[in-house]
């Protein structure tokens, strides 16, 4: 698919999704473990790439100078800007944008961060050069989305295509940490959160191309993991564990 194309369908997507996107009760997981791991600090300037309706960027604005997040649905930075005026933070700039290539200086930031971007991007290499370009020397890039074992990705991916058009592919670790060295990083640091969704919380805020499939596939896989999400039943209830990897690197 050619990039007009794509981005076409992520921001239509994502126009469905950012109403209910951060009323999903995991999005909200571990983000003290992403303020840990970058030291943030009130000395911080971060950038949050594809920061759609601006869970990671709040957090983050509680705990550094100033936050930038850049999407390129509307709809998502809409979401964002409730979700600031929520908690009352003022500290926060929201623009819209390609993130393969960012509209700032080089050195611009102490902590860029991305979560749950980088199965969207074409070129994900392309994007981590960026957000190291826009990084300060000593500063810190970190990458968190959802990474699997070589042998698990294919049935993944044919899941999450399914749910959400305009997912491209997850990487696995292999794929993560090399990325990391192509971009020029030497030492890759690398931690993990298992993010737990309920199946039905799930598909209510999805808009799968065939949700009947969908579901028939992920309740299959029951005590078989071919999915890589570990899916259980708990009293009649589905739960999906999505393995989150969280990759960080200083420039
Ligand atoms: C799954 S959401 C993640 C949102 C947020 N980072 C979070 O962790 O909650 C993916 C976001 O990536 C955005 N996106 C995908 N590709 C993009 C691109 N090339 N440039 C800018 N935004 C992009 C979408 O608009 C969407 O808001």
């Amino acid at each position: 698919m050619g990039t007009k194309k794509h981005n076409k369908n992520i921001v239509e997507q994502f126009s469905k999704q950012a109403t209910g996107y951060t009323s999903i009760t995991s999005h909200g997981d571990s983000l003290e473990k992403l303020i840990s791991i970058t030291s943030a600090s009130k000395n911080d300037e971060t950038l949050d790439i594809a920061c759609g309706s601006g869970i990671v960027s709040c957090e983050f604005a509680k705990h550094t100078n100033h936050v930038t997040g850049i999407d390129m649905t509307q709809g998502m930075l809409d979401e964002a800007k409730k979700l600031q005026t929520k908690i009352n933070l003022k500290n926060l700039t929201w623009q819209i944008g390609d993130v393969e290539s960012l509209p700032y200086g080089d050195n611009s930031f102490s902590i860029v961060v991305s979560r749950f971007g980088f199965h969207h991007f074409l070129n994900p290499l392309k994007v981590l050069s960026e957000m190291k370009r826009v990084c300060k020397p000593n500063g810190i890039v970190m990458v968190v989305d959802v990474s699997l074992p070589d042998s698990k990705i294919k049935k993944y991916n044919k899941m999450e295509k399914n749910r959400d058009c305009s997912h491209v592919a997850a990487l696995s670790l292999t794929e993560f940490s090399s990325l990391f060295e192509k971009a020029g990083f030497k030492e890759i640091n690398s931690d993990f959160y298992s993010m737990k969704i309920e199946l039905y919380e799930q598909l209510k805020a999805s808009f799968p191309s065939d949700p009947i499939a969908l579901e028939k596939m992920i309740i299959a896989d029951i005590g078989i993991n071919d999915l890589g999400v570990s899916v259980t039943e708990v009293k009649g209830e589905f739960f999906l564990y999505y393995p989150i990897q969280i990759f960080s690197a200083r420039k």
